[in-house]
């Protein structure tokens, strides 16, 4: 029977029925366009507000994930990683600050546990524009935050420094581990990129990392030049300061090349890493 039409009165005898809109959609046929229209929308709807309710809801359990990942990370490159540690316990070992980079001065300014250098870096009242810029980062933080691992006697056994750059795909995020002399390498390890996996990410391979191991920033033939190379052959200053390419992805050994020597310059950790050689810190 046909809907009664709401501007003309009913024929007499005739029973009116008013059918509610649920009922005259789901009496509509399937193949109406506006119907399947209809029920589109609709699932895009229902299936982005679970989409939207779980980046919600799981947004706290990724940052703390993402803390953690980042401690690991610090743990590993000053070498006191074990299988099975409480992370977050043997971490507690570490002393971070909030460094001025052009002074090498630590900085009351911010809470160290909750700076966050990449925000800064973005932020323009706490950032400026590179227009050399050997790294790709497009802009620098004036302040980054820095760990410190210090002997049971309280003197300094490493400082743990935030290096990011440019690849061939993507940034590398990483932490270099510097002795207490201000310019031997302990380590380098990168916990967060985007390169091909068996080329550039070799980054994280554990034979290539312990190529870094020992090798010094800067000349120690008193003029202190940067001198750490990621090359095919060694610098002029020789094998101390060399890290082998890796092969097959010269274009990402580039890129840590370049980002290393920039952060050890003096528009990076230079000023800082020239306290720690005077013992200030
Ligand atoms: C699909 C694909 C992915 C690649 N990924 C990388 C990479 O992550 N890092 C890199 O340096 N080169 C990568 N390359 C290789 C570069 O294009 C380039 O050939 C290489 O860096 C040269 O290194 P070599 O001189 O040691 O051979 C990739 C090439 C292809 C085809």
């Amino acid at each position: 029977m046909n809907p009664p039409d709401r501007d003309l009165p009913a024929p007499e005898g005739e029973v009116v029925t008013s059918k509610g809109f649920l009922r005259r959609f789901l009496d509509t046929p399937a193949d109406n366009t506006a119907k399947t229209m209809v029920v589109a929308l609709g699932l895009c709807f229902v299936a982005s507000m679970i989409v939207s309710a779980a980046a919600v809801s799981l947004r706290p359990l990724q940052e703390q994930n993402a803390a953690l990942d980042k401690q690991v990370n610090i743990v590993q490159v000053a070498g006191l990683y074990e299988d099975g540690i409480d992370v977050a316990e043997t971490f507690e070992a570490f002393e971070p600050h909030v460094l001025e980079l052009a002074t090498g001065e630590f900085t009351d300014q911010f809470d160290p546990y909750q700076f966050d250098d990449r925000a800064a870096a973005d932020d323009v009242t706490l950032s400026a524009p590179l227009d050399d810029d050997p790294a790709n980062i497009g802009r620098q933080a004036n302040y980054v935050t820095v760990y410190l691992l210090r002997n049971e006697d309280g003197s300094l056994d490493k400082v743990i420094l935030p290096v990011y750059g440019y690849g061939l795909w993507s940034t590398l995020y990483g932490f270099i581990a510097v002795e207490e002399d201000g310019n031997t390498i302990y380590g380098l390890q990168f916990y967060e990129h985007a390169e091909t996996p068996g080329l550039g990410a070799e980054v994280d391979n554990p034979r290539w990392k312990a190529l870094w191991n020992d090798k010094l920033l800067r000349t120690d033939d008193g003029k202190g030049e940067l001198a750490i190379t990621v090359a095919k052959t060694a610098p002029p200053a020789g094998e101390d300061y060399h890290i082998d390419a890796l092969s097959g992805a010269t274009l990402t050994s580039r890129g840590v090349d370049n980002l290393i020597r920039f952060w050890m310059s003096e528009r990076g950790f230079e000023p800082f890493l020239e306290r720690v050689r005077a013992g200030e810190i």
